[in-house]
Order: C-alpha cells, then sequence, then structure tokens
C-alpha cells in the first residue's frame, strides 16, 4: 500500500540517564500554545504542571491569568467569569464537540493529552505526521478538506498542514524550521 510507516528516531529522553531538555519543552508548549492551540485541546494539562518545566511560577501565572475562565455556580447561583490560575486546565478552543466539528468541516481535532501514548508508535507517528505532508501520487483525487498525508491512515487527513518554516519566533533564538517545531511539541506531548 502507499501508506508509509514511520521510521524509529533516536529521541534523546529515551536514553537511559537522559532526562527531558527543558529547552526544548518550553519551545514545544510554545509550538503548542501558537499553532496547535487553534483546534487541539490538551485538557488533562493544568498551568501548575508546567512549573519548572517549561516556565516560573510566575510566568505560568501570568499566562494563566490572561484566559478567562467559567466558573461558579456562586452564593447566589450564578455562573461568572474569573481571570484563570494555576490551578486551571489549559484552555480549550471550543466549547464543545459540535463547535470544534462545524469549524473542522465535521472532522474533530482530537485532544492531545494523551495523543503520543495512544497513537501505535507515538512519536515517531506524530513528527512524521507533521512533517509529512506532500503532494498526492499522480492520479489521487483529494476530496475538498482533506489533504495528503502518507503517514495517516487512509492517506487524506482534515488537519491542513499546521508547520510552516519560520510560521512562529522561538523565544530562545532557535530556527523554526518545520521540523524543528515538530520534534520540540512531540517532546511536549510526550512529556
Ligand atoms: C488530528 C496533532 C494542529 C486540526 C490530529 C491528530 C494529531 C494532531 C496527533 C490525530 C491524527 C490521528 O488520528 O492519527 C496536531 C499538532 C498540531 C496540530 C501537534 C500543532 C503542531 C492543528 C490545527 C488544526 C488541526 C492548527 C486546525 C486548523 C485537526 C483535525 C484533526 C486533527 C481537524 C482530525 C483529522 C481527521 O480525523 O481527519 N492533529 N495538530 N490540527 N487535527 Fe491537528
Amino acid at each position: 500500500s502507499e501508506i508509509l510507516h514511520a521510521p524509529s528516531y533516536p529521541w534523546e529522553h529515551l536514553g537511559l540517564l537522559s532526562s527531558y531538555d527543558c529547552a526544548a519543552l518550553r519551545r514545544g508548549f510554545q509550538v503548542y500554545r501558537q499553532v496547535c492551540a487553534t483546534c487541539h485541546s490538551i485538557q488533562r494539562v493544568h498551568y501548575r504542571e508546567l512549573v519548572g518545566v517549561t516556565h516560573s511560577t510566575a510566568e505560568l501565572v501570568a499566562m494563566a491569568s490572561e484566559v478567562d475562565v467559567m466558573d461558579g455556580p456562586n452564593d447566589e447561583g450564578e455562573m461568572f467569569e474569573r481571570p484563570g490560575k494555576l490551578s486551571d486546565p489549559l484552555p480549550s478552543p471550543y466549547q464543545n464537540e459540535a463547535q470544534g466539528r462545524l469549524a473542522n468541516g465535521g472532522a474533530l481535532p482530537p485532544d492531545l493529552s494523551l495523543m503520543v501514548k495512544a497513537r501505535h508508535a507515538g512519536q515517531d507517528y506524530l513528527f512524521s505526521l507533521l512533517t509529512g505532508y506532500c503532494d498526492p501520487p499522480a492520479g489521487k483525487e483529494m476530496l475538498p478538506g482533506l489533504y495528503y498525508n502518507p503517514y495517516f491512515p487512509g492517506g487524506a487527513i482534515a488537519m491542513p498542514p499546521p508547520l510552516n518554516d519560520d510560521g512562529i519566533e522561538y523565544e530562545d533564538g532557535t530556527p523554526a524550521t518545520i521540523s524543528q517545531q515538530a520534534r520540540d511539541v512531540v517532546q511536549f506531548l510526550n512529556w
């Protein structure tokens, strides 16, 4: 078949005695926030869990407080909005599944919290998927709203190619190639 299997990459954090690279995780979180978060939630992650991993407490308190969070009911039985805090999960792009599908031509961007662990070949698959978009083979018709990606089962995915060279500017000055962003976001999602 024309479906490709992801090769096996030498991920540093799989090695004996190695640990996660905080600079890579910080960059990966930046990719998630600036690119993936437009469409995907990562609901199992709370700001407080990122303290000392990607950012300092003060930075995460500031980041959380930029989000309006629905809370309540209060003593009067009413819901209310308040600034986000460290104990909140990262915000979701859509209110519910129907809204998520509506915005994506019927397809649902899955929550990314457990994505790497859930898929066969986890991080190799995800890296290959993110870097694997290309023109369809001659004669293969693509339906509107579907993109050719030989790593996706069936080859036609409803996710437009999310990464571009220099699509973001890394805070630490690392050149933001597609493969660098893919590598960093995969490490972040696997952490
Ligand atoms: C699906 C990751 C950005 C829309 C997926 C899947 C993953 C993923 C792992 C599941 C693939 C599978 O089922 O095997 C990411 C990452 C992103 C990103 C890491 C950022 C770098 C985006 C953006 C959009 C989007 C910006 C919207 C414009 C979708 C949709 C699906 C999907 C609609 C469902 C595809 C289908 O079922 O055909 N994404 N994504 N993603 N993503 Fe993304």
